[in-house]
């Protein structure tokens, strides 16, 4: 187990390359499932939740490799393996083994996904699609089992804009018998990278990207080549590093079409921002502004991105309040950024900030992912060093994330916890 050591103040300049979209990558791994020929990704994140998708992937009997950020998978020898237990615990995504293998073998075993804990996090509108397409979906002892003797196209109407629902009712739909109308469709650009993937392979799928989506049942998909989008968060995350601590910082490899909700909420906050076509720059850090944000669906503001900017809003001139609709719960990293001197107190779904604030290093833990990355951010901002604990969490979506801070001119590192650590954190 390790911890990040991050000496603050130390200013970022440079080109940093944003990797394969993480919340992509865990969608196209298992739609590879549903092909009779090698199907190869390209741009893949070099993070662990690919690891484990090709791990379970190769559980299944699928012949898998990867490369330099690119995955092959031949997906002929494949069975339907139940899955109740093991690696699929490790992550959220997990659910779309659901999808995907319902969608080939007509039956599927998948224990209920892990993933970062946000509070509540229902699959209620993935299983109202599968059982809308003619499968029966049962809970038993934690794992969800899935049979249908045959799918079939339905009209679905979805009461929650959900991304997981979206793609997982794609992948179970592709090859059912007849039309599938997916309304209300969650719109997020990883719903239409996996769209295009699914068609490449032979599918029929309109509309992905608007909150209609049609598909019309086909019986075989064959394989193909694809490369992923770049990562929007990942892409965001950096861009609120530039402006917490940067002196000019170009961010290489994004669609800045996907970003325009941050890039118009830092440009409120004074911070300077140019975008070109698969580049963003954004100016040196000088004195910023408060802001309100609440999170929405896309193209809102991301709630994946909430946790990244709290921290950049404590030093930001006058009081924000950062409202989280997605994930009302989604405040954890708030008592950690208060153990740096943050002035934040959080009130039901928001947190209220006020700035500006000079934080201090401290020792702090992450929670979940986005969490992890407000901690790098702030442990840049602050004065003195900061240990971070918890990096699995942050290991799961971003790539290379020390040698790229590094690169743009940080002094972080990773140092292995000692036993006595670890065991505080076993008690905790
Ligand atoms: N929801 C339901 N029922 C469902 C599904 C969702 O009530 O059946 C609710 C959720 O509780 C939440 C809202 O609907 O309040 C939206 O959830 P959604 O299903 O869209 O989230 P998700 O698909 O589980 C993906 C990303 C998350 C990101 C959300 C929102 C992946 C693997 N994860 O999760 O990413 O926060 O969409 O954009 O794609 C992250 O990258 O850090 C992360 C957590």
């Amino acid at each position: 187990m390790e911890k990040l050591m991050i000496a603050g103040g130390y200013p970022l300049k440079g080109t940093v390359r944003i990797s394969g979209a993480k919340n992509s990558a865990v969608a196209l791994i298992p739609a590879t499932i549903l092909a009779d020929s090698p199907v190869t990704i390209e741009g893949l994140p070099d993070i662990s939740d690919v690891q484990i998708l090709k791990g379970l992937l190769e559980e299944i009997g699928g012949e898998v490799t990867f490369a330099d950020g690119d995955m092959q998978v031949d997906p002929s020898a494949m069975i339907s393996m139940p899955m109740p237990n093991g690696k699929v615990k490790k992550l959220r995504a997990s659910y779309y083994l659901m999808g995907a293998m319902l969608g080939r073998f007509n039956k599927a075993v998948i224990g209920l996904p892990g993933g970062c804990h946000l509070g509540p996090r229902p699959i209620d509108q993935h299983i109202k699609g599968f059982e809308a397409l003619g499968a029966s979906v049962t809970n038993e002892q934690g794992a969800i089992y899935l049979r249908a003797d045959e799918l079939r196209g339905a009209r679905i109407y979805l009461d929650v804009v959900s991304v997981g629902a979206t793609i997982n009712i794609m992948l179970a739909a592709v090859k059912a018998k007849g039309r599938t109308v997916i309304e209300n469709a969650a719109k997020e650009p990883e719903i239409i990278d996996v769209a295009t993937l699914l068609n490449n392979m032979g599918a029929k799928i309109k509309g992905a990207g608007t909150d209609v989506i049609r598909i019309d049942g086909v019986d075989q998909l064959h394989g193909c080549q694809h490369t992923i989008i770049p990562d929007r968060i990942e892409a965001g995350t950096y861009m609120v590093l530039a402006a917490a601590s940067g002196e000019g910082v170009l961010i290489d490899n994004v669609i800045p079409h996907h970003l325009e909700s941050l890039t118009a909420k830092l440009r409120e906050m004074s911070v300077q921002i140019e975008a070109g076509d698969d580049q963003i720059f954004v100016g040196p850090a000088e004195k910023m502004k408060a802001v309100d944000i609440k999170t929405l669906v896309y193209p809102g503001f991301p709630t994946d991105l909430q946790q990244p900017l709290t921290a950049l809003l404590t030093n930001a001139e006058g009081t924000s309040m950062v409202t989280d609709t997605i994930y009302g719960a989604r405040f954890k990293h708030i008592d950690e950024l208060r153990r740096m001197n943050a002035n934040i107190k959080v009130e039901g779904r928001s947190a209220i900030i006020n700035g500006p604030m000079k934080l201090q290093g401290a020792k702090v833990k992450a929670s979940d992912l986005r969490a992890g990355a407000a901690l790098v951010i702030a442990g840049l901002m602050a004065e003195g060093v900061t240990e971070v604990t918890g990096v699995d969490h942050i290991d799961r979506g971003y790539s290379h994330l020390v040698e790229k801070l590094n690169g743009l001119g940080a002094t972080i590192w990773r140092e292995k916890l000692t036993d006595q650590e670890i065991e505080q954190m076993n008690n905790a």
